[in-house]
């Protein structure tokens, strides 16, 4: 039977309580489907690891991951330690060491999700948005002079190389095309006058071998009030690493909540692990308290398990997230529900082996 190799980081807050959740389903697809198993490794890492250690991972932490078959992660980051230290030597460090270029976040209203955009269908919001994930404004190119003195300069340089962009844009062009959706690029090409109209150029470039792929283009002050005003117009969506940070957030708000938002960090030529996350952080104002929502890092292991070619369980796990919604007999005080974290895993699980018998 196969066997895939898991490797967890819980991190910090709410991280290891959610991932928690996911571990029970992927534990339970494996035993209803009967074709395959998963074998975790769980990695201590984060912000207590650091204050007891002085580092956020160990040293040689990519080339231990380098073996997994997926890394599935909680949340990074948490008051007592500065989250450019936290972040840039997990997460970030994770994604970029592992050329984790792609980052896929479906902005998609399940059935029974709460919206509060008023007049709205399930067909209006289904987007994926592919956001650049290695380079971009996250390259970490800058430098800090005079610091403390009166003439103290900082720059923090976006670092788009043709290679960078090039690649995220054709990838994006690919699942348009396969998908037969229209596809929209984000940027900011009347201000940031190299970035982004180089990020507009390449986009136009790629587009002449994809005559079948109907585009469009837009400013990203303009795109976040369309993500408000009118979702339809977005179908798959390809955008720059800070800008689809921020416009995910926004698609999470506008279908169901953090709670509910999930992304993975993939690398699409599986020369090295790919990441499965829910996309929000750690929550502190509701850590330790049992009741962050699940669902966000269960549609997460929804992806990892598409990602490892099992489609047919991925959307399965999609639909019981989507029935236990529609349901509302376990979901969090963030839906409006009074259950606790483990309740609405325990849902799911319920809800799966109810809908698909063990073999
Ligand atoms: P956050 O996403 O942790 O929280 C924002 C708000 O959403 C909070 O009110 C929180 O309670 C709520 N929320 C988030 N996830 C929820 C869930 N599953 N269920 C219910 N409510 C949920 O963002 P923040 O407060 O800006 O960041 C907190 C920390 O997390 C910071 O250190 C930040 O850098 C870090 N962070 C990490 C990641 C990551 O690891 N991928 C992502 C975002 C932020
Ligand atoms: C996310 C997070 C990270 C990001 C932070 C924690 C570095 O906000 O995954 O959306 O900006 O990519
Ligand atoms: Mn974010």
């Amino acid at each position: 039977m196969k066997e895939y190799k898991v490797a967890v980081i819980a991190g910090d807050g709410i991280g290891p309580e959610v991932l928690a959740e996911g571990v029970k389903i992927l534990n339970k697809v494996s035993e209803l489907s009967g074709d395959f198993k998963f074998q975790f490794t769980y990695f201590p890492w984060g912000c207590q690891y650091y204050l007891k250690n002085g580092k956020m991972m160990d040293e040689d932490g990519l080339e231990k991951l380098k073996a997994f078959d997926a890394i599935y992660l909680g949340a990074v980051g948490y008051p007592g330690v500065p989250d450019h230290i936290s972040l840039c030597d997990l997460l970030l460090k994770i994604r970029k060491g592992f050329d984790q270029y792609v980052n896929i976040r479906p902005v998609q209203l399940l059935d029974g999700a709460p919206c509060p955009l008023k007049d709205i269908t399930r067909e209006q919001i289904d987007m994926l948005v592919i956001r650049e994930n290695s380079e971009g404004e996250y390259a970490g190119a800058g430098d800090w002079l005079f610091k403390g003195k009166p003439e103290e300069v900082v720059l923090q340089t976006g670092v788009f190389s043709r290679k960078g962009t090039e690649r995220i844009i054709r990838y994006a062009y690919e699942e348009a095309r396969k998908t037969g959706r229209t596809l929209t690029s984000i940027s900011k090409g009347n201000a940031l006058i190299y970035s982004m109209v180089f990020w507009d150029q390449v986009f136009a470039e790629v587009g002449k071998e994809y005559p079948d792929v109907k585009t469009y283009s837009y400013l990203v002050d303009a795109a976040s009030m369309f993500f408000v005003k009118d979702p339809g117009r977005f179908q798959v969506v390809v955008t720059s690493n800070l800008f689809g940070d921020i416009l995910t957030d926004l698609g999470a708000a506008i279908s169901g909540g953090m709670g509910l938002a999930a992304g993975a960090n993939v690398n699409p030529e599986r020369k090295y692990p790919s990441m499965f996350e829910p996309i929000h952080g750690s929550a502190p104002d509701i850590a330790g308290k049992g009741i962050a929502n699940p669902l966000a890092s269960i549609w997460s292991v929804s992806q990892m398990l598409d990602f490892f070619g099992h489609e047919d369980w991925g959307s399965k796990v999609l639909k019981a997230i989507e029935q236990v919604m529609v349901e509302k007999k376990a979901l969090t005080p963030d839906m409006d529900g009074q259950a606790k974290t483990n309740e609405v895993g325990d849902e799911v699980v319920t809800v799966l082996s109810k809908m698909y018998k063990a073999k």
